[in-house]
Parts: structure tokens; C-alpha cells; sequence
């Protein structure tokens, strides 16, 4: 399938590499990028050739420099609210993905490209990296979940900093937040991102689903999450990949889980 905004590839080893490929507007994120990339997803959600995903931008410059300025200067309310309304589910749909999703953050990493990589599971940034939420500067907020992963991922305080501050940070001061999960040289960022995918590659594919779902529901409104934990717990019962994990240790041999 060809995409006008992104590139996709499955390399050898079952990567799907989403690349945003606006390198001339900093792979800002306009309407089409986003449903470009849920579609992506979605079209390798069941293939069993594909064990993990990552999201990066084309170029050296950017990972995605915000949503795309110039496509809602003109919005009104009704309007705003819409492109939130419309976004949020693209990125619940990265952040519940069954299979783990990467951000390789290669550059700029502002607004909703720092929406982006926060709704991925993992954040590998490039020593060039810049994070931020920026939107202030624009009279606006985070409209893509910003204002809620942020807090989850660095605490409350330091979220209300640079949500209000507008600050650029670098990839140490991301690195330290735990905003991100590592930074490497930017010749290393698609093999370390590669290597993670590599190691959970070697696991349960349906454990990893789970745990996916059951992380997510700390963060879902009206769900328990040792109930919802104990429910997908239970699930794993049963499995083929259950039978395999737990014989293949019992014979001291190591598992071979099955794909798809
Ligand atoms: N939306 C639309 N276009 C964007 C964009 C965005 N979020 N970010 C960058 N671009 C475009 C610029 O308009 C420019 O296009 P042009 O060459 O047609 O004029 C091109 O990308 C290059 O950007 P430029 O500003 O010239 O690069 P720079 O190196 O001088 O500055 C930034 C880099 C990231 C500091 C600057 O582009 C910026 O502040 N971008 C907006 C960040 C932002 O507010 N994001 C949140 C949006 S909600």
C-alpha cells in the first residue's frame, strides 16, 4: 500500500518501520499523517510476519515538529474540538496496539510529534533530539493527550513546567524525566530501537498483549486495574503460548512461541 505522508517497510527481522515523510514541514502532522499511520497499523495488526512497530521521522532534523500549524490556523471552536476529537483515538489506538511500538525520536519531537512518541510504548531518542510542548506559545494546549501522558510519564510537577514554560528540552534532560527509555548516538537509534524489538520478539506475543492492555488500564477511566489484570491473567490460561512457555521450562529447554 502507498501513503501520500508516510513511508512503510517490514524489514527482515519483522519490523514495521512507519517513517513520517514530511522532512520539508519537520514531518508536522497534519489529518492525513495520523490517519496514515492508524491505517499502517491497522493493515499489520493480524500479520503474523510482523512482531513490533517503529514510528520515526524522515530526515535528521525531526521526528514531527507539532501538528501541522498551518492546517488549523483558521479553526474555529467546533473546529478545534473536532481535530482533538478525531485525533485522541488515533493515538489510544498506538498506545493499546497489541504489538510494542517505538519511537525512534531522530530530532524535533514538539507538540503533538511529542504526543506521538508518549503514546508509543518506548522512546529511543537520538543524542539531536528536542522534546517539548510548545502549544502556549500558540494560544493552544496539547490536544492529542499531551496534558495526561506527560503527567504520567514525568510527574506532575515538572509536566506543568514545560506544558506552561513552552521549554525545549534536550535528550539527557528527556533521559533523566524518564520522558524517554534511552539516547544513543543517531547512527545507533534504529538499531537500539531494533535490538528491544528483537529481545520481545523472542517472547509470548499474546503475554505481550496482555501486559500491554493491562498497563493501559491503570490509565482508563472506570476500569479497575487489578480486576481488569486478574481478567487477562486468567486469559493467558490455556494458551498455546502458555502450554509452550510453561512445558518448554519444565524441560529446561527455551520456549518457541508461535506468531500471529
Ligand atoms: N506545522 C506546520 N509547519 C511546520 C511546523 C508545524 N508544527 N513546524 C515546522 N513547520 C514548517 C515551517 O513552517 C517551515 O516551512 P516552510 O519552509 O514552508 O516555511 C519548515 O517546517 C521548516 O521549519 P522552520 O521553522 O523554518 O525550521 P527552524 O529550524 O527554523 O525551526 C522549529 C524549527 C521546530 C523550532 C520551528 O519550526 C517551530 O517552532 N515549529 C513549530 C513548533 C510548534 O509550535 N509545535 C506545536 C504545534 S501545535
Amino acid at each position: 500500500m502507498t501513503y501520500q505522508y508516510i513511508l512503510t517497510k517490514i524489514d527482515d527481522d519483522g519490523v514495521l518501520i512507519i517513517t513520517i515523510n514530511r522532512a520539508d514541514k519537520l514531518n508536522a502532522l497534519n489529518s492525513t499523517v495520523l490517519k496514515e499511520i492508524a491505517a499502517a497499523l491497522k493493515a499489520h495488526v493480524d500479520n503474523a510476519d510482523v512482531n513490533g512497530v517503529i514510528i520515526t521521522g524522515a530526515g535528521k532534523k525531526a521526528f514531527a515538529a507539532g501538528a501541522d500549524i498551518s492546517e488549523f490556523a483558521n479553526f474555529d471552536a467546533a473546529e478545534g474540538r473536532d481535530l482533538s476529537v478525531s485525533g485522541i483515538p488515533i493515538f489510544k489506538g498506538v498506545e493499546t496496539y497489541p504489538k510494542p511500538v517505538i519511537a525512534a525520536v531522530n530530532g524535533y519531537a514538539l507538540g503533538g510529534g511529542c504526543e506521538l512518541t508518549m503514546a508509543c510504548h518506548l522512546r529511543v531518542a537520538s543524542e539531536n533530539a528536542r522534546f517539548g510542548q510548545p502549544e502556549v506559545n500558540l494560544g493552544l494546549i496539547p490536544g492529542y493527550g499531551g496534558t495526561q501522558r506527560l503527567i504520567q510519564l514525568i510527574g506532575k510537577g515538572k509536566a506543568l513546567e514545560l506544558l506552561m514554560t513552552a521549554d525545549l528540552i534536550k535528550a539527557p534532560e528527556a533521559l533523566q524525566l524518564g520522558l524517554v527509555n534511552y539516547v544513543v548516538p543517531f547512527e545507533e537509534l534504529m538499531p537500539k530501537c531494533k535490538a528491544i524489538l528483537a529481545k520481545i520478539a523472542t517472547k509470548s506475543p499474546v503475554a505481550i498483549d496482555k501486559v500491554i492492555q493491562a498497563v493501559d488500564g491503570y490509565y482508563t477511566d472506570g476500569v479497575d486495574g487489578l480486576a481488569n489484570e486478574a481478567k487477562l491473567f486468567g486469559e493467558c490460561f490455556g494458551t498455546d503460548d502458555f502450554k509452550e512457555g510453561t512445558t518448554a521450562f519444565l524441560n529446561k529447554r527455551k520456549a518457541e512461541f508461535k506468531r500471529g
